[in-house]
């Protein structure tokens, strides 16, 4: 199910994050205390927790990564865990976690293989399932990754996904204007390339399979997994370029996407470059 292309990529990656040569993983300010969870992933985890924050929950933290979020969760008051099918990344987390004085456990898992058998005693265990920004376009099958957060959550549990908008994915370039990428799910498309988003130069080369997910398809996913949704939210701005060198840094500081033309005189109006989906995993 996972393309083995992927996982070599997110391996490279995870040891080249936050190593000091990418402007994205700040790893001395996370150390130092002085970041936490942004307004969008902050509210995104007030709502599906309804409003009760992290603080003495159980909390997933699905495709984790190096754990950047993790340890701010986990600052919060979260007791948390994280969950990502690379070992390398999982490694460098705990390594980040013990130079924050923060305890996360670990757990490699391919996030489609959640809701199987193996990961049994993790069922019903979280209060919420944490995932944002870059996880579900690696997900060839979305809807065994719904039947995984359902199956962690708790019922009653609340699923925070903030995560890239279909539009803002279907683009190679905004200026100018290359749409490479499906908007609705096409069964995966093979790239190959070179660097990391958050450093564009990183010497590193890979070859993977992306898939697009219309809103709609990960909305119906959800529901076919048993959730409830709660809200669909979608976003203009965002206070970073969540792809590294797509979006437009204007004079508030934010960042938005504008294509084409505005009304004589106007700049273009800016459209939605990220999602927030809350569910809830019904009581019985
Ligand atoms: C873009 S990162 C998530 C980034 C995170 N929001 C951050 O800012 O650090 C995507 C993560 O998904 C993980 N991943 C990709 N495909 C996966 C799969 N099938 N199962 C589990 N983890 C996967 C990668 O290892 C990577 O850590």
């Amino acid at each position: 199910m996972t393309s083995s292309g992927n996982l070599e990529h997110w391996e490279d990656l995870a040891a080249f994050h936050g190593t000091g040569r990418d402007g994205y993983y700040d790893v001395p300010a996370l150390v130092r205390g002085d970041m936490s969870l942004r307004d969008l992933e902050s509210r995104a985890v007030d709502l599906a927790t309804g409003g009760a924050g992290v603080s003495g929950r159980r909390v997933a933290h699905v495709q984790s990564h190096i754990g950047i979020d993790s340890i701010h969760l986990a600052r919060l008051g979260g007791k948390v865990t994280a969950f990502d099918f690379s070992p390398t990344a999982l490694l460098r987390l705990r390594e980040l976690a013990e130079l924050c004085s923060v305890d996360v456990r670990t757990v490699v898992a391919d996030s489609q293989q959640l809701a199987s058998s193996p990961f049994a005693a993790h069922h019903g265990s979280f209060d919420l399932v944490y995932a944002t920004v870059g996880v579900i376009s690696w997900i060839a099958d979305l809807q065994a990754w719904m039947a995984g957060a359902a199956a962690l959550l708790r019922p009653g549990g609340g699923l925070a996904l903030l995560e890239l908008h279909p539009l803002l994915c279907m683009l190679e370039s905004a200026d100018p204007v290359v749409a490479d990428f499906p908007y609705l799910n096409d069964g995966g498309r093979h790239y190959e390339g070179t660097g990391s988003y958050a450093n564009p130069q990183a010497d590193l080369t890979w070859s993977i399979d992306q898939y697009a997910w219309s809103l709609g398809e990960t909305v119906n996913a959800a529901l076919d997994a048993g959730l409830r949704i709660v809200r669909l939210d979608e976003h203009v701005a965002a206070p970073f370029d969540p792809r590294g060198d797509i979006l437009t840094r204007e004079d508030d500081g934010m960042f938005r996407l504008r294509l084409g033309q505005g009304a004589e005189g106007e700049r273009p109006e800016p459209l939605p470059i990220l999602f927030t989906l809350v569910a809830e995993k019904p009581l019985p």
